[in-house]
């Protein structure tokens, strides 16, 4: 049994094991957006009051878009894959690859702003409404400048 197994993984993972295809790479940081967005939609629903303000839920929204303010994302930023190399298959502008620095550095303000709406998250809508619209403010400072208007 445990023969058929390995025999099975030697065959599939040479098959999985190349360098990653530049719009796989593309389509993944996309989908890493896409879940930070979702996670942020619904606190910002709850912030707004278009939503019930739920302690447990605005805590653990909260909790999720840590986990994706902590995820490395270096390996989503393959050179090669702006919108100049990748045109209409990602919104990600060559300034990042140009301001490396920066574009990190607007990465780390969404990771201390998350960070920071997690102490607050679960202590009431007064409390977190204030600490979403910080966070939301560094989405827009780094799509301002590193995302394109569309695909
Ligand atoms: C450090 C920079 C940075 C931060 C911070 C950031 N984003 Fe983005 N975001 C990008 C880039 C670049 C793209 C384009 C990715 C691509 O198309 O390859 C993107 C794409 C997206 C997408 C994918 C769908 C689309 O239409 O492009 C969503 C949704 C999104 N961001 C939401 C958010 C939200 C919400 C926040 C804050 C909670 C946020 N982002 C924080 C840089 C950032």
């Amino acid at each position: 049994m445990h023969k058929m197994i390995l025999a099975a993984l030697a065959l599939t993972l040479p098959a999985l094991a190349h360098a990653a295809e530049p719009e796989d790479v593309a389509a993944a940081r996309i989908g890493f957006y896409k879940l930070v967005g979702l996670e942020m939609g619904a606190l910002g629903a709850m912030a707004q009051g278009e939503a019930p303000y739920d302690a447990d839920r605005a805590k653990a929204l909260a909790a999720d878009l840590k986990v994706l303010s902590e995820y490395q994302h270096d390996d989503l930023l393959m050179p090669g894959t702006s919108n100049t190399e990748l045109a209409g298959k990602t919104r990600a502008l060559p300034a990042i690859w140009a301001q490396p620095d920066d574009y990190r550095a607007k990465g780390m303000a969404f990771g201390e702003a998350v960070a920071a709406l997690n102490e607050v998250a679960g202590d009431g809508h007064k409390a977190m409404a204030p600490a979403v619209g910080k966070v939301g403010a560094t989405c827009k400072a780094c799509h301002d400048d590193y995302r394109a208007k569309d695909f």
